[in-house]
């Protein structure tokens, strides 16, 4: 049987990473909660038929795409036709687009029918517990879930406000991570520490202020998101394997570093100050809580900023 890999996330920084690699290893399904890329690029209109274009019955009447069951193909053997889409993101071939929400559920069961392997990417700022349940409610018995968590999950604990205003997202990792352990279903998760993109964009946030204040004592270690698709591309490959060891980038560095390496590659100057906070997830990030035990490998921070040809919206 022709494994069938449902890739939650697979628009994101991480799924895209991800698609091209597993490109040939079987059918690849993508849940968004967008329309179907020819509908989001306007190519059906220069031709009038969306369903020509993608190989599936991906044809709607809903113009935002929102409710999703419409957009799965009822048989499989569907997928199989499946073309490459003229301004598909993934730019590959045989990559079928369902839309859903896994905040709501919408057309979660429909884009779960026949998976073999699922890896879950799907993540935001809130509701990935939630995320977490309906996914694997929707998923048959046997399905491999292969879960990206962030490192940390289990060492960061958040038990005040100040904890969960800041660094609730390690809690609702762990809890997600744990939905999936105790779901029945084979399972891997990998943690990885914060990918380049992320960093950057935050950089990019915190330099749109004139005095930056900085968490004091605060590193990352952030990972090129690319050598994170390989490990997880390694992981949906091969037998379920639980808890793995942690990615992570090859230097650990402190945030004000991080920001300064960014301020200094864009040309722009700021008065950093560092800032204390309370709480117990801060004291445990301070004391590391949220990097690997050892040095990964890949790009550095200077290396991916090296690497970016342009850092557009990136005012000196
Ligand atoms: N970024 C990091 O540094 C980092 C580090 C460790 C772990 N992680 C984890 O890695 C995962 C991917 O991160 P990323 O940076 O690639 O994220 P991203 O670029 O922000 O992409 C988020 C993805 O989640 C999908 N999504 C969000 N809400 C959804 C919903 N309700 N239903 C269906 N899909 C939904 C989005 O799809 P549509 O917008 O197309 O619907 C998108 O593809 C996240 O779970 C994150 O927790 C990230």
């Amino acid at each position: 049987m022709t494994p069938l890999f449902l890739i939650t996330g697979g628009t994101g920084t991480l799924g895209r990473h991800v698609l091209p690699l597993l490109e040939g290893a079987g059918h690849l399904r993508v849940l968004t909660r967008r329309p179907p890329p020819a509908a989001l690029t306007g190519v059906e209109t220069t031709t009038g038929d969306r369903a020509a274009l993608t190989g599936a019955k991906h044809v709607t009447g809903d113009p935002s795409g929102l409710t999703g069951a419409k957009h799965v193909p009822a048989d499989p053997s569907a997928l199989t036709g499946a073309k490459h889409v003229p301004g598909d993101p993934s730019g590959l071939a045989g990559v079928e687009y369902v839309t859903g929400d896994l905040a709501t559920g919408a057309g979660v069961e429909q884009a779960s029918r026949d998976v073999t392997t699922v890896l879950h990417l799907a993540g935001g700022s809130s509701g990935d517990v939630d995320k977490a349940r309906t996914l694997v409610r929707a998923l048959a018995p046997g399905t491999h879930v292969v879960f990206i968590s962030v490192v940390g999950a289990d060492r960061v604990p958040v038990v005040s406000r100040t904890d969960r205003a800041m660094f609730g997202y390690f809690a609702d990792q762990l809890a997600a991570e744990r939905v999936i352990a105790e779901s029945g279903l084979p399972w891997t998760t990998l943690r990885a520490t914060q990918f380049h993109d992320l960093t950057l964009l935050v950089a990019r946030q915190m330099a749109k202020l004139p005095v930056i204040p900085v968490p004091a004592g605060v590193r990352f270690q952030p990972v090129d998101a690319g050598l994170v698709a390989a490990r997880l591309v390694e992981l949906a490959l091969g037998a379920p394997a639980g808890l793995v060891e942690d990615v992570a980038g090859p230097r650990v560095e402190g945030m004000d570093a991080l920001l300064r390496a960014y301020l200094k590659k864009t040309g722009q100057r700021r008065l950093l100050v560092p800032m204390r906070l309370g709480g117990r997830a801060y004291a445990a990030i301070r004391a590391g809580g949220n990097l690997a035990a050892s040095p990964g490998t890949g790009l550095t921070w200077d290396g991916f900023l090296g690497s970016a040809t342009a850092l557009p919206g990136d005012k000196p």
